[in-house]
């Protein structure tokens, strides 16, 4: 696919990972072709879904009637919504449940929602039986670019975010992009955040289109298909490259260090920051460190800051509600995340917009001075 999206009404991108390659289907009610999908990549197979209790007041009907014109029916599981469900207790659940369906090896474990239900039920479906099928049904536009590609699973500990993990690569990921017409504004734009990731990290073509055309990502436009499938085709690149992690996917982590630092320091409270929002101020602070450390203009933050802004997303510590423990707690957070190599901090810095690069070494104390300067100017 080229950087710069194209028309386009559906679409399939390939994770090429030899004979655990696996598509991403994207495109408008696609959740009535589930069935067919999964059975004709699984035939035979038995099915179990994982939800939450928002999701699956829209989509759990849908997607059981889907499997069950094609011979398959599921005794899901709902679990509470929202980033604390990402713990060990609910990954015995999850796993208990698999197993209690007697599912086997051969057998379908569906993670239909957001980020958290396909880490989660990820995570249990790379554990049960040493390896189970899955299949991703993302229904955030965060999970639909971002969480449900690229076979990362984890949970959360008291010890910091996706601590605890395992890489299992689903055999299907499939994109219903009329999902997001239920998803709330602000989840939306959390999503979005990863979107405009992809642009910042090395695709300016990309970004200078979402300045453009954000908007008819959000109504629904074409747009919408156009972004999603842009931003899958390069996350899938990136896997593709580096499965786990050695190398480039770090890239993917653009914003993270420190939107993992401000998720961990308000106790993972979604009132006060989601995920995206994070990722979102984060990448704003990786601009303005970047420019700080004279790797970048000052312009480029400023360009970042501006649209992330006018889409409505949070960009600075300011936005976020509420006190933020010391900035030695924000450093410890920093620290523990999983982008250190035996204490130094990695961080993914940039030397414009589209020019991210894995930055090892960085001094931690450049980053506590840029810390406190920023919350200074709160
Ligand atoms: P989420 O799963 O909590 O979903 C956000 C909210 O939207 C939830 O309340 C959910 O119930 C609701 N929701 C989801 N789809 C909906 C729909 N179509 N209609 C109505 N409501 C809907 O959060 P998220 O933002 O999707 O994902 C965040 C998680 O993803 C974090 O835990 C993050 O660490 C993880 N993540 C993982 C990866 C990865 O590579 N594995 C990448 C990025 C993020
Ligand atoms: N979201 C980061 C990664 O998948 O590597």
């Amino acid at each position: 696919m080229s950087q710069t999206p194209h028309d386009l009404t559906q679409e399939c991108v390939k994770v090429s990972l030899g004979n655990r390659s696996y598509d991403i289907l994207i495109g408008r009610d696609l959740m009535k072709k589930a069935g067919q999908e999964i059975t004709s990549r699984l035939p035979n197979a038995r099915a179990t879904i994982i939800t939450d209790e928002n999701v699956a007041e829209h989509y759990l009907k849908p997607l059981s009637a889907s499997l069950k014109e094609h011979g398959i029916d599921v005794e899901p599981l709902i679990l509470s919504a929202g980033e604390k469900t990402k713990n060990y207790e609910n990954m015995a659940r999850v796993c208990d449940h698999i197993l209690e369906c007697k599912l086997e090896r051969g057998d379908a474990v569906i993670a239909l929602g957001g980020g958290v239900i396909g880490d989660l039920t990820g995570f249990a479906a790379g554990i049960v039986r040493r390896g189970m099928k899955l299949i991703q049904v993302p229904t955030s536009l965060l999970a639909q670019v971002d969480s449900s590609v690229g076979g990362k699973t984890g949970i959360n500990t008291g010890a910091g975010k996706n601590l605890v993990g395992v890489f299992h690569q689903p055999q299907l990921v499939l994109v219903d992009t009329n999902t997001l017409d239920t998803l709330s504004d602000r989840e939306m734009r959390a999503g979005y955040a990863e979107v405009a990731k992809y642009g910042l990290i090395d695709r300016p073509d990309f970004f200078e289109w979402l300045e453009k055309s954000w908007q008819g990502i959000f109504s629904g436009g074409p747009e919408r298909i156009q972004a999603i499938a842009t931003s899958c085709q390069a996350k899938a690149d990136v896997v593709a490259a580096d499965e786990e992690e050695h190398g480039c996917r770090a890239l993917l982590n653009l914003g993270h260090t420190f939107g993992h630092a401000l998720e961990a320091a308000t106790k993972y409270d979604s009132t006060r920051l989601v995920h995206g929002e994070g990722v979102s101020i984060g990448m704003v602070l990786a601009y303005k460190f970047s420019a700080r450390m004279n790797l970048a203009s000052p312009d480029d933050a400023v360009r970042v800051e501006q649209h992330l802004k006018q889409v409505g997303l949070p960009i600075s510590l300011n936005d976020i509600d509420g006190e933020l423990p010391p900035t030695d707690i924000l450093m410890e957070h920093i620290a523990q995340d999983k982008k250190v190599s035996r204490g130094d901090l990695t961080f993914i810095l940039t030397k414009g917009i589209g020019q991210s690069f894995i930055a090892n070494n960085v001094p931690a104390d450049e980053v506590r001075r840029f810390i406190e300067e920023t919350r200074n100017n709160r």
